[in-house]
Parts: structure tokens; C-alpha cells; sequence
């Protein structure tokens, strides 16, 4: 039995060196020690022995059972060790390798412009307020004073839904529903986009922006509306900038005026861009006409108002150099990754 033992031992420690795996060794536990493992089976015999040999085979059985038991620990430390030493490698990450760049957006040109204005307007306690793009005739025209037949609703090239439901021909509708809304003081932008329908050309678009103003209050002058245009004027084209008011007429003001800057190409010397005459139309604007204030719920004897409109994408284009409006619309990447 002794032998027995001692070749067991012998086996079992050097099938342990070999093993390369924790799994395997757990299968060479069960092969040794498990219940019809082999030293297991040569105990059996234990009963056959004479009496006095049975403690000393039993202590012999015992140290080699202890012997296998710790080299078997010892071989599962270590290749635990070397399996984890294994998997971090593996999972190693390297952080000084470059990272991916996220490609970033950029506002669209007619964005950025917009927000350079309403941060300005804002700046002198303007709020910004939003109306619908499909109006009906009676915001769109017959409260901006232009009733039925009037000879101004020709000149909008409007695009009819129904016989009441249009495309706004401007953001001036929006004037009408904020005195309905809001009680004067009130001092308002409305931004957006209006419809007419024009042929496309580089200057012309059926769909384009604008930027509507207007201010109500007691005693509001005329010399309020050239005071607040020409502060935006030099802020938004630079202080040397000068302004200066012609007369025109909208059917929704009066009186009513074209604004004129410096041009912002040459400064006033005169270019192609202001065809030589150094200045530059940006925007319509005017007294609010009385019977606007009325259709607004207003007391024209008791308050007045101004008025303006500037055209976004004509501005947006002189700022940027670009020459063909129709290149705001079509949102190539390759042009609007340029601004
Ligand atoms: N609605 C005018 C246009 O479309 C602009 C404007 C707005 C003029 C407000 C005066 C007052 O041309």
C-alpha cells in the first residue's frame, strides 16, 4: 500500500505541473480526491491491513492527500494569476491613442444673423414672438389696411391655400396679432419665413426671411424709429456705419420710409455691391397707421407706434459675400460649412 500511495503522489504532482488551466485542475481534484478518486479507491483497502499497520498507512495517506491538496492550491494561485494577468492584457486600453473627432455643426448663415439682430433688439427690451406661415386674408392684408380690392394686395404675388388661407406675404400680420394679446407698452420682434410667389432667380426666392419690428407706446415719435434703426444699423454693420430714411409708402404705416446704410462693402465710397451710389436699402418701416392700431385693439388718440421690416437674406448675403439667395435654401454641406 505504500508504494501504492507514494506512486499516487508521484502521479498526481506531476500531472499538477503539467495542467495549464484552472479548469483542468479542478478535474484532477475530483480524479484524485473525489469520492471513486484514486486515492480514494487504494484507502478502500485499508480494512485488509493487520491492525498495527493501519495508523501508519493512515498518517502516510493523510500527508499525501495534504501533499496533493497544496500543490494543487498552489498551481490554481498561480494560474488564476496568469489567466487575469492574461485577460487585462487583452483588455488593455490604450489612452494615449488619438480619440475620434465628433464633426461639429454650425448654424446656418440666415441663423447666425438672425440671432446677431435679436440679440441687439433684445438688448433694448425687445421680446421675440412667433406668428403662423399660413394666415388668413384678414391678418395678412384687410388689418394692415389693405381691404378687399386694395390695389396693394396685387403687388404681393400671394400664394392662395383657399380664398381666406394664404402664405404670409410678410411678418406684418404678426403686428396685429400681438396688440390682440398684448396691452401697449410693447416692444416686439418677430422673425420668420414669408411667401411670394416670385420666379427664383439669384435674388429672388418664393420663400425668404424676415424680421419684423414694433414698438407701442404713449407719445412714440418718429424720431424713435430713426433713433432705434440707426443704434441697430451701427451695431449690427459696425459704429462707422450712417443711416438714412427715404420716403415710401406701405399702406400699414404713415408715414413710411425705406432705410439706407453706408454700404457695407466700400463704406459709402461706392461698389458693384451698392452699385456705386455708396449706399445700401436694409428695411421698410413707418408709423404705425392709425387704422393698424385700431384692427390691433389700439387707441390711436391715445398711443402711436413704429414699425419696421428688414429683409434677413438680402443682409444675411452682403454680411457673408454671397452672391446667389438661392444658396441659403439648399443646404449644401459643402457651401454652409464655410460660415
Ligand atoms: N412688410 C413690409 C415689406 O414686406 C416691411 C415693413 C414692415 C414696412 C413694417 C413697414 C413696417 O416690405
Amino acid at each position: 500500500m505504500r508504494e501504492k500511495l507514494e506512486a499516487i503522489k508521484q502521479e498526481i504532482l506531476e500531472k499538477v505541473g503539467a495542467i495549464a488551466t484552472v479548469a483542468e485542475l479542478h478535474d484532477l481534484r475530483v480524479q484524485a480526491l473525489g469520492k471513486k478518486g484514486s486515492l480514494t479507491m487504494v484507502l478502500r483497502d485499508m480494512g485488509k491491513l493487520p491492525a498495527e499497520e493501519r495508523p501508519v498507512m493512515g498518517k502516510l495517506a493523510n500527508t499525501v492527500r495534504a501533499a496533493i491538496e497544496s500543490a494543487i492550491t498552489e498551481r490554481e494561485e498561480q494560474l488564476a494569476a496568469r489567466e487575469m494577468e492574461q485577460k487585462l492584457a487583452e483588455e488593455a486600453i490604450d489612452v494615449t491613442l488619438p480619440g475620434v473627432r465628433p464633426k461639429r455643426g454650425k448654424l446656418h448663415p440666415l441663423t447666425q444673423t438672425l440671432n446677431k439682430i435679436i440679440d441687439i433688439f433684445t438688448g433694448m427690451g425687445f421680446s421675440v414672438v412667433e406668428g403662423p406661415e399660413a394666415e388668413t386674408d384678414y391678418y395678412n392684408f384687410t388689418a394692415l389696411n389693405m381691404p378687399a380690392h386694395h390695389p396693394a394686395r396685387d403687388t404681393q404675388d400671394t400664394f392662395y391655400f383657399t380664398e381666406d388661407i394664404v402664405l404670409r406675404t410678410a411678418t406684418s400680420p404678426v403686428q396685429i396679432r400681438t396688440m390682440e394679446k398684448v396691452k401697449p407698452p410693447l416692444k416686439i420682434l418677430a422673425p420668420g419665413r414669408v411667401y411670394r410667389s416670385d420666379s427664383v432667380d439669384a435674388t429672388h426666392s418664393p420663400i425668404f426671411h424676415q424680421v419684423e419690428g414694433l414698438v407701442v407706446d404713449k407719445g412714440i415719435s418718429m424720431g424713435d424709429l430713426k433713433g432705434v434703426l440707426d443704434v441697430f444699423a451701427k451695431e449690427f454693420f459696425g459704429p462707422k456705419t450712417q443711416t438714412k430714411f427715404r420716403p415710401h409708402h406701405f399702406p400699414f404705416t404713415e408715414p413710411s420710409a425705406e432705410m439706407d446704410i453706408t454700404c457695407y462693402v466700400c463704406g459709402g465710397k461706392g461698389c458693384r455691391v451698392c452699385s456705386g451710389t455708396g449706399w445700401v436699402e436694409i428695411l421698410g418701416a413707418g408709423m404705425v397707421h392709425p387704422n393698424v392700431l385700431k384692427y390691433g385693439g389700439v387707441d390711436p388718440e391715445e398711443y402711436s407706434g413704429f414699425a419696421f421690416g428688414v429683409g434677413l437674406d438680402r443682409i444675411t448675403n452682403g454680411l457673408f459675400s454671397i452672391e446667389d439667395i438661392r444658396l441659403l435654401f439648399e443646404n449644401d454641406i459643402r457651401f454652409l460649412s464655410q460660415f
